[in-house]
């Protein structure tokens, strides 16, 4: 059974300055919960027990918002606001959150494997909170079914565009086992040219501890970085590495499109939202 799971939050966020030069990006809002939040959810409905949170210096905020606040709770039980104290009260019980630093930015790979004590040797998902899905069964859950299959290391690929390739981890598909399951031969973080396919790694895995040993190994690869994908590959020469082409739509929060095209597509899920929102976008068109 997959309890644990790993967000690595320790980064710049650079590509959404200059609001992450004071709030991580984690924190950005999606209608009215940070972005963060909703990976979260996601991890929990998977049946996720304890997040594993590497952070580094300035991300507080995060830890803040799933502890408890009395000064907050007591003042909304004075004022009769029941609603909104069930929901602060809610934050801070959703699973258990521990957290731990890295100290410098070495790469995701080094991000993960500062997380290696607090997993032990069980396996474990890994979300990549910049990424955030809208899906009929969460893709963590999805996940995590293929991995009790299969017993096997578990990554969530997507289509790309072939020229995004350069962008993403990509994998090399050695055979279509069905149910849009394949095996991985192999997988190349951020190719500059000829990518193996156009199928990206995306923000969510399913890994085992063999991938966390590697990693001690591991050596800087793509943006002199120790990177996530190099380790994966190489446990992928000595054992079977799935890919999950996932059911779900994928919007990349760490861009400020990929943002914006979140923010409009998680507000028209939102009943109490939904027919003014359109309105908003009707008189906009016109
Ligand atoms: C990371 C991974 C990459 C993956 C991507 C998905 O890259 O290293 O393999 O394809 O996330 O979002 P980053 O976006 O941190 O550069």
């Amino acid at each position: 059974m997959i309890k644990k799971a790993i967000i690595p939050a320790a980064g710049f966020g650079t590509r959404m300055l200059p609001y992450t030069k004071a709030v991580p990006k984690e924190m950005i809002t999606l209608v009215d919960r940070p972005a963060i939040d909703y990976a979260i959810d996601e991890a929990v409905s998977a049946g996720i027990e304890e997040i594993i949170l590497v952070t580094s210096k300035s991300k507080n905020l995060i830890e803040d918002y799933y502890d408890r606040y009395f000064e907050l709770e007591n003042a909304l039980e004075k004022s009769g606001k029941k609603d909104a104290l069930e929901e602060i009260v809610g934050l801070a019980g959703k699973c258990r959150i521990v957290s731990v630093r890295q100290k410098e930015q070495l790469g995701l790979g080094h991000a993960v494997y500062c997380a290696a004590d607090l997993v032990g040797d069980e396996p474990f998902a890994v979300i990549l909170p910049d990424d955030l899905f809208l899906a009929t069964k969460p893709v963590l859950a999805q996940l995590k079914d293929a991995y009790e299959k299969n017993n096997g290391p578990v990554l969530a690929i997507n289509e790309v565009p072939i020229e995004d390739t350069s962008k993403y981890g990509v994998v090399d598909i050695e055979r279509d086992l069905g149910g849009s399951l394949f095996k991985l031969k192999s997988m190349v973080e951020k190719p500059k040219k000829n990518p193996p396919s156009n199928f990206a790694i995306v923000g969510r895995y399913i890994l085992t501890r063999d991938i966390l040993d590697e990693l001690y190994k591991t050596s800087r690869g793509a943006l002199g970085e120790i990177q996530l994908t190099d380790a994966i590959n190489a446990v992928a020469k000595r054992k079977e590495v799935y890919g999950l082409a996932y059911e779900g739509r994928r919007f990349d929060c760490g861009s400020k499109i990929g943002y914006l095209e979140a923010v409009v597509n998680f507000t028209m899920q939102r009943e109490d939202l939904r027919q003014d929102f359109i309105k908003i976008i009707e008189k906009i068109k016109k």
